[in-house]
This record gives C-alpha cells, structure tokens and sequence, in this order.
C-alpha cells in the first residue's frame, strides 16, 4: 500500500522506503511529486479541471500542443490529445486510416507490426502486439495483422556485420510487403527502442534508414511507438532522433506526462491532417481528451525536462548505469546481455552466454530476481523475452532525475539479488 512518494523514492503504508529503478512502467520520467508539476495543476485546478474538447479550446491543451510541437522533427505539428498510451496508438492507426481514404487509397488496411512487440492493450492496439499471453485469449475477436520478426540481431550467429543484419531485418518487412501487396497495407509500426517485451531492443543502426526507405517506396505510413522511449527517455526528446527519422506519426503518453495525469498524443504533420479535415474531420475522440488538468500537468512536465536537462542527464546517467550493469555479466555467468539507449535499459538472463538458450521457463528468473530486489527495497520491472513465454529479461530505468550516488544505491541491492538468485538456483558458474 502506498503511502507517499518523491523523487525517485516510494515509501508504503508501513514506512518502508524503496527506490523505483523503474519508473513505474518506464513512465515517472521527472519522478515523483515534483512541486512545479504540483503547482501548474493546482493553478489549473483552480481555473477548470475539465472543458468538453468539442465546446471550448483550452490555453493549456493550446499551449501544450504548441510547447510540444516545437520538441518533434519538423513537420510533425499537429498534435491528438488523449488520456494513455493504448489510445494514442489507436488515433494514430485511424488518423492514417482516414487519411488514406481521403486520398483514395481505400484499398490500404493491413498494419505490419513486429514481434515481440507491445503497443497496448485495446483491441486495436493489442493486434499489433506481439507478446503471445497478452494477446492470445482475445485472438478470435481481433483482425489479425501480418508480423515481421524484431530486429534482435544481437542473437544472431553468422558472419554478417552488424550493418548486414540490420539490413536483412529491415528487407524482411519488404518481403512481408511483396507478400501481402503492398497496395493494401496501410502502415509499419514499430518501437525504435524497444519496450518490457523486448528488453530495450536497439537495432543496427542500418535498419532505422532503410525501413524509412521501404515505407517511402510502397506509400505505406511509418508510426514510431515512442510511448515508452519518448519524452527525453533515451536521452533525446525522441528516440527516432538518435538515428534523424521523422516518422509520419508519433505516438507519445507515459514520460510525457510523467505519471501526474492520464496524458497521451497521437502526433502528425498537416499534410496527414488537412486531407482528413477536408474530408469532414477526424471521426475519433474521447471524452476526456485534451483535458486542460491533464495538458497543464503535461506542459509542467516538459518545462523540467527541457529547463532541467533531462535528456542530458539521461544520456549521462544512461552510459554510467550501463557500464555498471555490464559489470554485472563478469559476476554472472547467467546475465547475457545489457542493452538500451538512455536510461531505457534492460539485462537478459540466459542458460548459455554462447547459444543464447533461455533459462528454464518454469525458473520464472525475471520475476524471482525482481521479487528478490523487492525485498531489498528496489524496484524493477520485469518481462519474458521471445514473445512472452519464455526468456527473461529486467528493465532498469529510473527516472531522469538520477544521480550518481543513486546509481549506486541501485546497483547493490540489485548485485544483491542477483546472488541470492544464483545461490537459489547454484548459478555462480566457476
Ligand atoms: C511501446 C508502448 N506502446 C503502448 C503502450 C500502452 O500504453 P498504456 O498502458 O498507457 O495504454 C505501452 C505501455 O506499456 C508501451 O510500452
């Protein structure tokens, strides 16, 4: 039961103080209780929590939407509030949707996803996922959505450079294109920086250009999920940044608000937008969408992230925890891998360093070590890796407001839990 929290500590009903190396769900970017985010949404309180979208404009959502613009590639000025992840994700399918059809592509309706993938949990968003428990028990009730593989060439045993591996995985969506007609797909989505059902997956850096490049060739739209690596995450405001993509639509909600309110935004350019306005208007909304309590929280939060230097200290913060975390595979025979941009960073637990054999499903390794750093006072999330029911794999990202010194604080216990751990299980190798 929680009690309180600040900063980037929790404390429970009993008094117990944790340290969230997770950020909730990868979300409390500025962590918690932060008195200028606490402030704008007093002030705003005190003025209206809510105006109907369709009856009035608010300065906050106008502002918000202005403030936010002006952080995006150019071009992608025109921003969709709504209150989460799972809903930007599905104004971004039905603006490009509707989109097509006013262009009189009609014909366009399949969206190509990846797997393992996560982009939520309505229907909509859930049949692009790729994270077989989740998605499983509702598979009659959903159209299903062609899937290509998730760039984790960091597996891959042959002798193609890393460039060569990128490439093959970005030609593997053309193939899954010529497969389905490209004339009757609408869209790629994908993580630039991979989310939990991943582990943080980058790809080579090959990939990102040539994917852009498929899509521009078969007309098909690109959305970056930035859900999780948006919002100064992986030390730029957006992770396609790292690689100079702009996408065709973005969608945005976790950092962005940072955990104070429900907040999300599909993000589009007016060459998307005016087609569809022309042709009568988004046909879309929810009813608390562009909440002005919300869109103040919401313009609270970047103002720290940009007057702060967020994004730098998450690029900072990011390399120094990364470095510790790959100490960790000299201790650990077991932990595989380290990866991430940023502080969206992730360890995988594995049987063999060499073949990349999982440990044994039924260890439950990722949520034993997260129980075990519980106990410690840590928290961090964990996930499985190949598509949800095997692999392991812990997300350790705690807010962009971490010092050094916090580092420290996380590495201990965590070290800590990755020895009880072994000890459990006689893992410690030689
Ligand atoms: C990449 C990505 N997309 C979409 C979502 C869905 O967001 P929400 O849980 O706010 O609906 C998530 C949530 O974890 C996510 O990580």
């Amino acid at each position: 039961m929680i009690e309180r929290a600040e900063g980037i500590y929790i404390w429970d009903a009993s008094g117990r103080r944790y340290l969230d190396a997770s950020s909730g769900p990868m979300a409390v970017n500025i962590g918690y209780s932060n008195p200028r985010v606490l402030g704008a949404m007093r002030e705003q309180m005190a003025r209206t929590t809510f105006a109907y979208r369709l009856h009035f404009e608010s300065e906050a959502s106008e502002r918000l939407a202005a403030e936010l613009a002006a952080l995006m590639p150019a071009g992608l000025d025109r921003v969709f509030f709504v209150s989460g992840g799972s809903e930007a994700v599905e104004s971004c399918l039905k603006l490009a949707r509707q989109y097509v059809l006013a262009i009189g592509q009609g014909g366009r309706t399949k969206i190509i996803s990846r797997f393992p993938s996560y982009h939520g949990c309505t229907l909509g968003a859930l049949a692009l996922s790729g994270y077989t428990p989740l998605t499983a028990p509702f598979e009659p009730m959903m159209r299903s959505m062609p899937k290509v593989p998730a760039p984790t060439a960091y597996r891959d045993r042959d002798n193609l450079s890393a460039e060569e591996r990128g490439l093959r995985y970005a030609d593997m969506l053309a193939e899954e294109l010529e497969r389905q007609g490209p004339e009757t797909v609408l869209a790629f989505i994908m993580e630039p920086v991979g989310g939990a059902s991943t582990g943080a997956l980058v790809a080579p850096d090959s990939y990102y250009p040539r994917v852009r490049e498929i899509c521009d060739r078969h007309g098909v739209l690109l959305i970056y999920d930035e859900v999780m690596s948006g919002a100064g995450r992986t030390g730029r405001f957006l992770a396609a940044e790292h690689w100079g993509i702009t996408p065709d639509l973005v969608a945005l909600s976790k950092g962005f608000a940072s955990g104070y309110s429900p907040l999300g935004a599909a993000v589009a350019p007016g060459w998307m937008v005016e087609p569809v306005l022309d042709a009568g208007g988004f046909q879309h909304g929810f009813t608390y969408a562009g909440n002005p309590l919300a869109c103040a929280a919401g313009r609270a939060v970047l103002a720290e992230i940009v007057e702060r230097d967020l994004m730098g200290n998450a690029a900072r913060m990011g390399e120094v925890l990364r470095a510790r975390l790959h100490e960790l595979m000299e201790l650990f025979p077991f932990v595989g891998d380290v990866r991430g941009l940023g502080l969206l960073l992730a360890i995988e637990l594995v049987a063999d360093r060499d073949t990349w054999e999982p440990l044994p499903p039924a260890m439950n390794a990722y949520e034993r070590v997260t129980d075990l750093a519980y106990e410690r006072g840590l928290i961090v999330y964990p996930r499985r890796t190949r598509g949800g029911f095997s692999g392991d794999h812990i997300m350790v990202c705690p807010p962009l407001i971490v010092t050094d010194a916090q580092i420290n604080e996380i590495m201990e216990p965590l070290t800590d839990s990755l020895h009880a751990f072994a000890r459990e299980h006689d893992l410690h190798g030689a």
